[in-house]
């Protein structure tokens, strides 16, 4: 049986015999042995492997053995005199799977651009940076599994075709059965979603919420963790068309409710990233953003900073600095007001409530001054807003309006607005980024470099 090499690096005890597969880093030949260094994608360190000349095919291998080469190893652990290693391999076979010509392969061993690396991104999880960005976010989606089942939330699986626009935005991907060429039309020349696949316009989701909401009605707490997508034409270092967002629903439950399991959500999943991936968070504090590590241990220690959003108009109109976007009670915070108060001012993670009723979703609840509602986002330092979240609106009739007021049809939300109508619950719940957290989490600049495939405009190749 093979093993990790992670595993290995871990718990090796020389002298015992071990089998391992992997990937070639590197080739150092000398004189009388040859050194390898082999990745198997489980740990950020490579484990050293020893050739000598005994082993069969010394020679007619060596020239194959180049970096990318697969193989399978199998040999004895033993105490490594070399610094930084506590243990490497004797190789005493050695099988090459495949071969990766040096003048081809095009990871050789020096840095590599993100932009070079988004270019073969059939090949960039082998270099150790995406190495340690896809075992982070790997880890950061278990935690979050963690996080709601340790709480007996119920994990609901939403739909990934749907009818209803769930943000009220307008930005969604069309699903359709339609021959493209031959696209049928009633008498005023519009598309006749009557004779497509689902007998009416469907999309790709914008965001499970609203299917989450009426598990919540039956399960009270309730999440669910997917890919959502967005139509939108933002060709920013912080929005993907293709997305994952963990959302999770609890009724009976208020604002305040909302925003400290959001906090303590935050919390848990830097934690365990800590604590499982602590030489990949090392990897990232040193060779991508040298905050990494006090950012994550001001996440886990402090606790956010909590403001209205008028409380935030007039901090950011006392602000010293140019903004390049208008500061006016009434529209939305622009990304640099967002890192302005994360960053700049309050120096952590800030929770922005009560946003004006014009600028958020139909859906989030009304205040008495019938001018805000009770929504809140969560902003991060460099990465702007992470988690979107709200308290849901439960009168029907002020739904209802609401939907109206926001150029919807209320027929189209009917089932919906049968939630208010039987058995209805004060209830909130919030939407993760999740590649906004992981980007935050690893110090990672652009966002297409923490999905393994990013989709954005004019970017679906691999
Ligand atoms: O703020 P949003 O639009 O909220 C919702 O979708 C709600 N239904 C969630 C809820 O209350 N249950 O999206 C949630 C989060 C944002 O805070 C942001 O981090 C992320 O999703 N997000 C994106 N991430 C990458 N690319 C995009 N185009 C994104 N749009 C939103
Ligand atoms: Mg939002």
């Amino acid at each position: 049986m093979t093993e990790k090499i992670a595993h290995l690096l871990r718990h090796g005890q020389p002298d015992t015999n071990v089998a391992i597969q992997g990937w070639v880093r590197t080739k150092r030949e000398l004189k009388e042995f040859t050194f390898l260094e082999i990745n198997d994608g489980s740990a950020l360190a490579n484990l050293q492997v020893v050739l000598e000349p005994s082993l069969p095919d010394y020679k007619d291998l060596l020239k194959k053995l180049n970096t990318g080469a697969s193989v399978e190893i199998s040999g004895t652990l033993a105490a490594s005199p070399a610094k930084g290693q506590r243990i490497e391999l004797k190789a005493t076979t050695l099988q090459l799977y495949g071969e990766a010509d040096p003048e081809t392969y095009p990871l050789q061993k020096k840095r590599h651009s993100m932009e070079f690396l988004r270019e073969i991104g059939h090949l960039r999880a082998r270099t150790n940076t995406f190495g340690a960005v896809f075992r982070v976010r790997n880890a950061c989606a278990a935690a979050i599994h963690q996080f709601f089942q340790d709480r007996d939330f119920l994990w609901v699986h939403t739909p990934i075709i749907s009818a209803s626009d769930c943000e009220g935005a307008g930005e969604m991907f069309t699903v359709t059965g339609f021959n493209l060429n031959k696209i049928p039309r009633n008498e005023a020349q519009e598309i006749d979603y009557s004779q497509d696949f689902f007998g009416r316009q469907a999309y790709l989701t914008v965001s499970g919420q609203l299917e989450a909401e009426v598990m919540a009605t039956a399960f009270s707490n309730v999440y669910t963790f997917g890919p959502t997508f967005r139509a939108e034409n933002s060709n920013t270092s912080r929005h993907l068309a293709d997305f994952w967002m963990g959302v999770r629903v609890m009724a009976f439950c208020d604002l305040v409710g909302d925003m400290d399991l959001a906090e303590a959500f935050l919390k848990h999943i830097f934690k365990t990233v800590l604590e499982r991936c602590p030489e990949d968070m090392e990897f990232f504090n040193q060779r991508i953003d040298n905050s990494v590590l006090a950012t994550a241990d001001n996440i886990i220690n402090n606790q956010f900073e909590r403001v209205t959003y008028t409380e935030a108009i007039a901090l950011l109109e006392k602000a010293k600095k140019k903004f390049e976007y208008p500061v006016k009670w009434g529209l939305d915070l622009q990304s640099e007001h967002e890192r302005y108060l994360a960053e700049e001012l309050f120096k952590k993670p800030t929770i922005v409530t009560d946003y004006p009723v014009e600028i958020k979703a139909f859906y989030m609840r009304l205040s008495d001054d019938e001018k805000t509602v009770r929504a809140m986002d969560i902003l991060a330092p460099k990465i702007g807003e992470i988690i979107g979240g709200s308290q849901r609106e439960e009168r029907l009739d002020v739904l209802e309006q609401r939907i109206i007021n926001q150029g919807l049809n209320p027929k189209d939300y009917w089932w919906y607005l049968d939630l208010r109508r039987f058995g209805t619950v004060p209830h909130a719940g919030f939407g993760l980024g999740f590649e906004r957290l992981v980007q935050f989490m690893t110090g990672m600049g652009n966002i297409r470099d923490v999905i393994p495939f990013p989709r954005a405009p004019l970017t679906v190749e691999f």
